[in-house]
């Protein structure tokens, strides 16, 4: 049993407790930046970019209203060019369901299932006899970032990969019959439950074939991996064997047991897999002293996050016992896809915060970009630049590109730039004066740096990622209820980028690099679309007037743009009473005068989230994540709560003695041929 003291939540966050089954967002957290960046409010009009007006629902009265009936005519010309859609596929009706749903002409096959066989030995699911040993055999829980890589030589590289798959995280009132939640009290928890936990977080590596149509795991592939809260791993770069990196367990501070909560990530065009260790806060336990020199890093990170009961069993996450161990965890790690005998390694260069995504592109010069959200109400956005060009003919000689080179934050101003400031020791306010001693802490305490750079705060990044063919590139902002009025409070109030008071259903930001160069300190940016429903003047969304009712969504978390240089957005909150429609993927039009039209092609059963959408190198496959089904629909905190006996849905396998699982689907086109078209 444990004491109670232990038990009260740590002063660590200075607005509401951190709640990891908060009805918007199962994975998000709330606020712990305390600066002062970025106050500006009046300046939104002016970066309410024209275009945002000519294209947006509300456009039309507005552009009436204040330039007359000459801009009225150009704007319905515009209209009438949109009937060119790159999205020609017959849309999906927008609604909330038990089962899932994809748009005519495709099809949408399960794949693998929360503990399916990884290994061909592995035990027949049985959810009223999960053991950890059968669990760290199967496929993990809450399925969030996919990778495909096609398998070396294959006569089609599209029809035959390995999938790489995040398990973010766990949801035991959904997994374990009998617990209910267990938000801060952990009565009913046992050593043997977080035991299972821990093995179905990390990752899955499978390979898969498509035969005859059809997508399915190879049951005995030498390729298989399972990857757990316990499999260890090396630090590399800035802070590995720094002493604040150094544990009892690990007095060489380059050895670290396991990853967690690993949301999104990316794939490297040398071959690796980058997963991304988000909301790590959660599994910290207990209480630090206030005076402890990792406090002030701590109370940043919202650390300890007391949300997982794991430190009553294992003293590396009790910060009480252990106050090092969280600083070895929000990292993006690197992983070897074709060798389940390679390390995991935490790339520490890269920063420390909670990484959403890690989606990279090869610049003109040679050298690896990657983009990273901080996915946090008001954390920010960076940005990774490798010293080294990639070697294209060699890929193992990139092994540690990702050692070397040099992070940067964003700060986005009200004229439409956005300048990139370096996180480099002894540059500007990175000095020892302010705690910043070696690089090592710069990247440890990566958050702290960017307040002092005054970098701008954001909505919540999630996924960002570069279109290859056109250089532009997306930035995720899903949702930021506490954004407040101008001159409010300099902490959260509005500013240029982040527009919206009571953001509740997010935006999406195109930035873009000045002659394609990723690697340039200043970028422009504008905002491509405000979501929520285009029908509600008050939420002032700007889908463009062709897009649908079923055609706007809310809430933008993960994306990726396929081969032909579409836009898709997947997205996290969507529910019956937030906007009347399940969380899925859209194709968002960005070129030409179809620009911020929305279309939706496949939905996900009651209460999940989509994540980690991967297209295969043809486009003719593009597998998803389904991501928590059977959580409540609804954000009314009042609802009952779903559980292992009374779940919203129990999707995919609909069984009264089987709980809802987590699980990848494969959409094809019937027949044959690209995917949304
Ligand atoms: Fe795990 Fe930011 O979503
Ligand atoms: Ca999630
Ligand atoms: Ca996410
Ligand atoms: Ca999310």
């Amino acid at each position: 049993m444990s004491d109670t003291s232990r038990l009260t939540p740590a002063d660590n966050a200075s607005h509401a407790e951190p709640d990891r089954h908060e009805p918007f967002d199962s994975c998000e957290d709330n606020p712990s930046n305390p600066s002062a960046n970025d106050t500006i409010g009046d300046v939104i009009a002016r970066r309410f970019a024209r275009r945002d007006i000519l294209k947006g629902a509300l456009g039309v009265t507005a552009i009436a209203a204040t330039t007359g009936s000459l801009a009225l005519q150009a704007a319905e010309k515009a209209s009438a060019a949109e009937a060119v859609s790159r999205f020609p596929f017959k849309e999906l009706e927008a609604r909330v369901e038990a089962v899932h749903r994809v748009a005519e002409g495709h099809q949408a096959d399960v794949l693998i299932r929360w503990g399916d066989a990884v290994f061909a030995d592995a035990p027949s699911f049985d959810p009223l006899m999960q053991t950890a040993a059968a669990q760290r055999r199967q496929f993990g829980y809450n399925n969030d970032f996919l990778g495909y890589f096609p398998i070396p030589g294959a006569a089609d590289p599209s029809a035959h990969g390995v999938l790489c798959v995040n398990h973010e995280y766990t949801n035991e009132e959904l997994m374990f019959p009998g617990i209910g939640k267990q938000d801060r009290k952990f009565d009913k928890m046992t050593q043997a439950l977080a035991d299972i936990e821990m093995a179905a977080h990390g990752g899955s590596v499978v390979e898969v074939r498509k035969e005859g149509g059809k997508w399915r795991v190879i049951s005995n592939s030498k390729l298989a991996r399972r990857i757990d809260a316990t499999t260890p791993m090396d630090v590399t770069g800035p802070a590995a064997g720094h002493p604040r990196m150094l544990t009892a367990a690990d007095p060489t501070g380059r050895r670290v047991l396991g990853m967690i909560n690993n949301c999104a990530g990316g794939v490297t065009p040398w071959g690796t897999w980058l997963t991304c260790e988000e909301n790590i806060n959660f599994y910290f336990f207990g209480k630090l002293a206030d005076d402890h020199s990792e406090a002030r890093n701590y109370k940043r990170y919202g650390i300890p996050g007391n949300i997982l009961n794991w430190g009553e069993y294992y003293d590396r996450f009790d910060v009480t016992k252990e106050p090092r161990e969280a600083n070895r965890f929000g990292w993006v790690v690197e992983i070897d896809p074709f060798d389940p005998a390679s390390t995991p390694k935490k790339r520490t260069a890269l920063g420390r915060f909670k990484h959403e995504g890690a989606a990279g592109i090869v610049n003109k010069d040679g050298r690896y970009v990657i983009y990273m959200g901080d996915d946090q109400r008001f954390d920010y956005v960076y940005r990774f630049v490798t010293r080294d060009k990639v070697d294209t003919a060699n890929a193992a000689a990139n092994r540690d590109i990702l050692d070397n080179g040099t992070l940067a934050v964003a700060r986005y101003d009200a004229d439409g730039s956005l300048v990139w400031m370096p996180l480099v020791q002894g540059q500007g306010p990175l000095t020892a004066e302010n705690g910043f001693d070696s690089q090592a802490d710069v990247v440890i305490e990566a958050r702290r740096a960017a307040d002092l750079l005054g970098a701008t705060k954001m909505d919540r990044p999630e996924d960002v990622e570069a279109n290859p063919l056109t250089s532009k590139v997306y930035v995720m902002l899903t949702f930021n209820e506490l954004r407040t009025t101008a001159g409010t409070s300099p902490r959260t109030d509005v500013n240029a980028a982040n527009p919206r008071v009571n953001s509740r259903f997010g935006h999406i930001i195109e930035m873009t690099p000045p002659d394609g160069d990723h690697t340039a300190d200043r970028f422009t940016w504008e905002i491509l679309v405000k979501c929520g429903d285009p029908a509600i003047a008050d939420v002032g969304a700007t889908f463009s007037s062709d897009t649908t009712r079923n055609g706007w969504f809310g809430m933008p978390d993960n994306l990726a743009i396929d081969h032909q240089g579409r836009l898709w957005v997947a997205t996290d909150g969507n529910s019956s009473g937030r906007t009347g429609r399940a969380d899925g993927i859209w194709g968002v039009e960005t070129e030409g005068p179809a620009r911020g039209t929305s279309k939706h092609l496949f939905r996900v059963p009651v209460g999940a989230e989509l994540c980690g959408p991967c297209f295969t190198p043809d486009d003719q496959t593009l597998f998803v994540a389904i991501q928590h089904p059977g959580e409540a629909d609804d954000e009314d905190p009042k609802a009952p709560p779903a559980t292992f006996e009374n779940p919203s849905t129990r999707w995919p396998d609909f069984k009264d003695d089987m709980p809802p699982r987590p699980s990848i689907v494969a959409i094809t086109r019937i027949g044959g041929g690209k995917v949304g078209t």
